[in-house]
């Protein structure tokens, strides 16, 4: 029988770039990708398919865009430019990245949602909601924030506590506002769409599913199929709840068939991506989509993290399997990659940029290897350490494994015109023997995603073939002239196994396994090519440097806060000599600039000074300033700009300064703001004060002496 195989990763957010945690994804997905396509069945190339979109619907990335300036179709284009240059720096091949605004999606979704709705699986309800009136759109709970119910801590998300974990819902806060905009937020009714998961015969889909009867693939990982059994109650006890699918415009989705206004919600349309990303790829070849996806030998699976399981193991089944189209046959559920220890967090970093690993230009094959070798099929959370990176890399890869090619292939070059000779009895040799005899264990680990595994039995093979290297000492041989032909078999008999190795080791380190192709001067490995020895008389090419080792001071590099745009220059002009410095820096190339404070926050994109002239910056009187009632952080200020009336502003820089010192002191404001409504009342411009990340304080600006208020700064 012929497998053929669908294969994706979860799609990502289009609001940022790719952090370590999705490259980690990707690779650990790629791999298997690529292990698969190494297999034949019945002598035919396993079929595989392996797609990618950008996730880019949702309030948040419209939000998003709209703060950037930008259209939300533009804003996620950008995103979407830099995918490219991730997903080749790591080697990561995707047959196709596509977006889930597609047309294929739009078209799918709908299609997907009226068979449902034929079903009776749709219906409608009027809820009752949180809704910004100056914004005029409803808001998800974490646009909302407010005191906690249970410990009346302030600034807490419309969900959860974060000072007393308590869970609660947005209408539970005390004085909630809205993130957006400040203002206080108001019940509003709405109609929205339901998937009624509660129905019985959905949650006996969901039992039979999540348990993997009636299909020997469909196994969950064992936690994965406790989480969904809790999901799922026992014996009906506790139904699932009913799924609110629907979204108020203004909202950047899929607008719902026969409900103008609403769209469905993201998390709705962004699997239905998956068979939208693949549908793209086979109209692209000209082959049938349907016909593929209808084919009962087709296996579907989808690499996902530990956080999105409940949409991976509950929504989507039921909403592929009551839609009448194949339901996944596995979700590969991955833990979460640390580093040192630490778990990433967008306010400090993501602890590795992706990008900078490649910019320094670390090897994509080492973070590959290294990923991999820690890798499971459980859902473990992986943590990434500098010393540890550098120890693996460079004990295993080039320790173990480069070094036998080089040790090996200079001498078959070099007397022998590159020519081998493995012996007749070349079979026979234990090394060779016990090589061969892995490749089906190598290769169930690989199947069943237990990467760590195969990796400790590759480089065990690898220790045994240093041994052989040791006990025949190739560079003893060849002093030896009457012992020529004898160095020439082993040596051989060295390349051999080192071609073994690599066709275990191709799904890791496709670029390594290339360079060796080229070199050895054979055909791309396919895992059977384990079983065909390189015959007597093959011709190799020169020995090309296949590694380097890792160096300490990429770690160092890679480790260091990221500098923002100008500095990063300034220190680069700083290093060079003052005959290169251009005339333009020359000036102040002999300054050290400051160290760049881990609070830098990176600069906000370039704007033309026509976008500048549109800000009317004024210097201002602070001709009264009081405390506010009720408000830990503002103070009011009354601010005369020259403009004949006196404004009243709100700024939240209480806990720097007290009223009376700030009255009669001149500011700067930025007088052509939208008037805010807040809580106290309207604030009616913005004073402009300094401030980082951290706890560096706030200070307001104050002009130097003779300016006048109502002055302009350009
Ligand atoms: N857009 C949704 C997925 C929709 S799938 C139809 C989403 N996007 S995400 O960008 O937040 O995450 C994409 C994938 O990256 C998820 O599988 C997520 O678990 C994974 N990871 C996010 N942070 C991670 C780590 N720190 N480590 C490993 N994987 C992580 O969720
Ligand atoms: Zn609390």
């Amino acid at each position: 029988m012929s497998r053929k195989l669908f294969v994706t990763t979860a799609l990502p957010y289009a609001n940022a770039p790719f952090h370590i945690g999705h490259i980690m994804e990707y690779i650990q997905a790629d791999i298997w990708v690529r292990y698969q396509r190494m297999q034949k069945d019945e002598g035919r190339q396993r079929e595989v398919y392996f797609v990618g979109a950008d996730d880019v619907h949702g309030a948040p990335i419209m939000i998003a865009a709209e703060k950037a300036g930008k259209s939300p179709a533009e804003f996620v284009a950008g995103i979407a430019a830099g995918r490219a240059a991730h997903l080749d720096g790591f080697l990561i091949k995707f047959d196709n990245w596509h977006s889930t605004d597609g047309p294929e999606n739009h078209e799918l979704s709908k299609s997907i949602y009226k068979r449902l709705r034929e079903k009776g699986l749709i219906y409608t309800k009027t809820i009752e909601q949180f809704f910004d009136p100056v914004k005029s759109m409803f808001l998800p709970d974490r646009y909302i924030k407010g005191e906690c119910p249970k410990c009346g801590a302030k600034d807490q998300y419309g969900d959860s506590c974060e000072v007393c974990s308590s869970v609660y819902t947005p209408t539970e806060l005390n004085r909630p506002y809205s993130v957006l905009t400040g203002a206080t937020p108001v019940m509003k009714q709405s109609e929205h769409y339901f998937f009624k998961l509660s129905d019985p015969q959905c949650t006996d889909f969901l039992k039979a599913w999540t348990l993997g009867q009636g299909s020997g693939r469909s196994r969950l990982q064992q936690e994965v199929a406790n989480k969904a059994r809790e999901w799922l109650g026992g014996d009906g006890d506790k139904a699932l709840s009913d799924w609110d699918i629907s979204r108020d415009a203004p909202y950047f989705g899929i607008e719902i068939p026969d409900a103008p206004g609403k769209f469905f919600y993201v998390w709705l349309d962004a699997p239905i991506g998956y068979l939208a990303s693949l549908k793209n790829l086979f109209n692209k070849k000209g082959m049938d989509f349907d016909a593929f996806m209808a084919d009962p030998e087709t296996e579907q699976y989808h690499f996902i993290g530990k956080d999105i399981i409940y949409f991976h193991t509950l929504f989507w089944p039921a909403m592929l399997h009551f839609a009448d189209r194949k339901v996944p046959d596995n979700v590969f559920v991955h833990g979460f990659v640390t580093v040192d220890g630490e778990k990433m967090s967008k306010s400090r970093g993501t602890g590795i940029s992706p990008l900078r690993y490649l910019e320094i230009g670390m090897n994509p094959e080492w973070l590959r290897y290294y990923l991999a070798a820690k890798l499971t099929d459980r859902v473990e959370d992986i943590d990434f350490t500098g010393e540890d990176f550098i120890a693996r890399v460079n004990a295993d890869l080039i320790g173990k494994y480069v070094n036998i090619a080089s040790r090996a292939a200079g001498f078959i070059t070099k007397r022998f015109g590159g020519q081998l000779k493995l012996g007749t009895d070349a079979t026979e040799v234990p090394v060779l023997k016990s090589l061969r005899a892995a490749s089906e264990e190598i290769s169930n680990c690989f199947e069943r995603r237990e990467y760590g595994r195969a990796l400790r039995q590759i480089m065990h093979l690898a220790d045994e073939v240093n041994v052989y290297v040791d006990a025949n000492k190739p560079w003893v041989l060849a002093k030896d002239p009457t012992q020529s032909d004898n160095l020439q078999q082993v040596c051989s008999r060295l390349l051999e196994a080192f071609r073994i190795l690599t066709v275990y080791l191709k799904p890791v380190l496709p670029a390594i396994a290339e360079k060796v192709e080229q070199f050895l001067n054979i055909a791309p490995l396919q895992w059977d090519s384990v079983g065909t020895a390189l015959p007597d008389g093959h011709t190799i090419n020169t020995y090309q440097h296949l590694m380097q080792r890792v160096d300490q001071k990429m770690l160092d590099a890679l480790f260091e806060k990221p500098k923002a745009e100008e500095p990063a220059k300034a220190a680069t002009v700083k290093g060079k000599p003052a005959s290169q410095s251009t005339a333009s820096t020359e000036s102040t190339s002999n300054i050290e600039p400051l160290p760049v404070p881990e609070s830098f926050e990176p600069l906000a994109e370039e704007i033309t000074i026509d976008d500048f002239a549109k800000v009317d910056m004024r210097v201002g009187k602070i001709v009264d300033c009081n405390y506010v009632e009720g408000a830990k952080k503002l103070l009011r200020l009354s601010v005369d700009l020259g403009e004949g009336r006196i404004r009243n502003i709100f700024s939240g820089i209480r806990s720097a300064y007290r009223p009376e010192d700030l009255v009669g002191k001149l500011t700067v404001v930025v007088a052509n703001l939208a008037p805010r409504k807040m809580k106290f009342g309207v604030s009616e411009g913005m004073v402009m004060a300094a401030s980082a990340d951290g706890d560096d304080g706030i200070y307001l600006l104050e002009p130097m002496s003779g300016a006048k208020p109502g002055m302009r700064l350009s």
